[in-house]
This record gives C-alpha cells, structure tokens and sequence, in this order.
C-alpha cells in the first residue's frame, strides 16, 4: 500500500472540554472538527497539530467502545491512522499480507473520509486505522 503520512493519533480522554482546552492552550494545536456519533457513543474532536492531527475521543456513555476502553484501561493512546492513497487498494494490501482487519469494507469516517481499522493483534498491539486522503 502507498502510505501518505501519518494522519493522526486518537487518544482516549475523560473530559472532551478540558483535554482540548489542555492541546490548545500547551501545544498551539487548533480544533477543526468536533463531532458526536450517537450510535457509537462517542465524541471526537480533531486538532491539527502541524502536519498531522490528534483526535481525541471521549464517551457519551459508559457502555460504549470508548466508554469500555476508558473504563478498562483508562485514558491514552487508543489508535494510530495511517494515510493512504487508495483505502480499497490499502485493504486488499493489508488483507494479502495477513492482517487482521475489523473492517472488511471502507466506511464513512467522523472527518467525512473513507477509513477501515486494522486488529491490534497483527499490528503490535497498536489499533490501526488507514484514511483515505
Ligand atoms: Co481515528
């Protein structure tokens, strides 16, 4: 697969409002993009932090993905995403290749891009995720 760069890093928080109180006023990071999807039980919001983003993610209930993730192993580093020309193509790459994919389809993204995630078990514990830029 053509690797673009790496397009941001999710981290999982307690407090939306704070953590991005905390990225912009430490390190100048700018919100461009806050979004809650009720189906999933989360909120995100995106902060550009130079070339790439950071995207923090919070629960809108305890039993929700992220709700469980906090839950069971507390605030931080939840995924790292990938950039990539052509998701269908990085899909097929990814699946010839032996990793374990949570999406076997694109889908639509909280930013409005194609994304599929990677298991973290084939990719070093790290959940992954590829965006189509
Ligand atoms: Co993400």
């Amino acid at each position: 697969m053509v690797l673009t760069r790496i397009h941001h890093v999710g981290i999982a928080v307690k407090d939306m409002d704070e953590s991005i109180e905390r990225y912009r006023a430490a390190l100048g990071a700018e919100l461009v993009h806050r979004a809650v999807n009720e189906k999933e039980g989360l909120e995100a919001a995106f902060l550009r932090t130079g070339e790439g983003e950071v995207e923090l993610m919070s629960s809108t209930r305890p039993e929700s993905p992220v709700g469980k993730f906090l839950a069971k192993r507390g605030p931080g580093l939840h995924h790292v995403a990938y950039g990539v020309s052509d998701i269908a193509a990085a899909l097929a790459d990814a699946r010839a290749a032996g990793l374990e994919l949570i999406d076997s389809e694109p889908r639509m993204g909280m930013h409005g891009s194609l994304i599929a995630f990677v298991h973290p078990k084939t990719m070093g514990g790290v959940l992954t995720e590829l965006v189509e830029t």
